[in-house]
C-alpha cells in the first residue's frame, strides 16, 4: 500500500499570496495584542474591534490567490496513490481555491459561528457586533474562528490520521502554537518519517528527520515534484 502522507501548514504558506504572516517582523500580532482580537475574552469586552480585525483578514483574504505552494499540495492530494491529508492552521481558504481538501483546526474566515446554539453559516465579508443568528435569532453571531484558550477543531480525527501515517511533513508554521507545534512528535512516535518545509529554522525544528529551507513557492513543488516524478 503507498504512503499516508499528513501535511500541516501555517501562515507562512499563505505568505507569498500577500496574506501577512503572525510572528514574522510586522506580523499581525506584532501589529495587534492577541488579548483583544483572539480570545473570548477579548471579544465579550469589545466585539467591534474584534469584527473589524476578522473583517479586514476576510476581505483580504477573499481576493487573494493560491500560490504554486498550494498548487503543488493539491497536485499531490490529487496524483498521489496514497492518502494525503492536509491539516491547516490557515483560516484563509486559499488550499480549497487552489483544489485542494484540507482540515481547518483553527476554523475558517468564510463562517460564522453562533456563540449561543453552536450554529455555523457562511459569513457575510463584513460582519457586523450583535447580528443575529439565522437559527436561534440571539445577537451572538461570531467568526468562526479558535481563539487562544479554546480546543482547536478536529483533533480526534487529526491524532488518528498521525497515528497511521508513514510521512509527515510541516509547512511555513513556526511551532509555538500547540497543539499543532507537537504533530511531529506524535507522528514520530508512531513510526512516521517527518519534513519540516519553511523559510527559516523554526523553534521545533531539531525535531524533523529532513529540512527544506526557502519561500514556500519554490521548496514546496520541488518536494512535490521529488515525490511524483
Ligand atoms: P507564524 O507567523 O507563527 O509562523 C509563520 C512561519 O512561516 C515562520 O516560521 C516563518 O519563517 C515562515 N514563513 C514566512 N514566510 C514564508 C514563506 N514565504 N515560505 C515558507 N515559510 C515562510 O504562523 P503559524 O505558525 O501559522 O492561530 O501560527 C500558528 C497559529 O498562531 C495561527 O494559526 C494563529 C496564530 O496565533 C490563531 O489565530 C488561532
Amino acid at each position: 500500500m503507498a504512503d499516508k502522507i499528513v501535511i500541516l501548514t501555517g501562515a507562512g504558506i499563505s505568505a507569498e499570496s500577500g496574506l501577512g504572516t503572525f510572528r514574522d517582523e510586522g506580523g499581525l500580532w506584532a501589529q495587534h495584542r492577541i488579548e483583544d482580537v483572539a480570545t473570548p475574552e477579548g471579544f465579550a469586552r469589545d466585539p467591534a474591534l474584534v469584527h473589524r480585525f476578522y473583517n479586514a483578514r476576510r476581505v483580504q483574504a477573499a481576493s487573494a490567490l493560491p500560490n504554486p505552494a498550494h498548487a503543488a499540495l493539491a497536485r499531490l492530494q490529487r496524483d498521489w496513490p496514497g492518502e494525503v491529508v492536509i491539516v491547516t492552521q490557515n483560516v484563509d481558504g486559499l488550499h480549497e481555491k487552489a483544489g485542494a481538501r484540507a482540515i481547518h483546526m483553527h476554523g475558517e474566515l468564510s463562517c460564522a459561528l453562533c456563540a449561543a446554539c453552536g450554529h455555523r453559516w457562511t459569513a457575510p465579508l463584513e460582519m457586523s457586533p450583535g447580528a443575529p443568528c439565522p437559527a436561534c435569532n440571539r445577537p451572538t453571531a461570531r467568526p468562526d474562528i479558535v481563539w487562544f484558550g479554546e480546543m482547536p477543531y478536529h483533533m480526534d480525527e487529526i491524532e488518528a490520521h498521525l497515528l497511521s501515517c508513514d510521512l509527515f511533513a510541516s509547512i511555513g508554521t513556526s511551532g509555538q502554537v500547540y497543539p499543532a507545534a507537537g504533530f511531529v512528535q506524535e507522528a514520530a512516535y508512531a513510526g512516521a518519517r517527518s519534513i519540516e518545509l519553511n523559510l527559516a529554522e523554526s523553534e521545533i525544528s531539531r525535531a524533523f528527520d529532513d529540512h527544506r529551507t526557502g519561500p514556500a513557492s519554490e521548496v514546496v513543488p520541488a518536494w512535490v515534484s521529488e515525490l511524483l516524478d
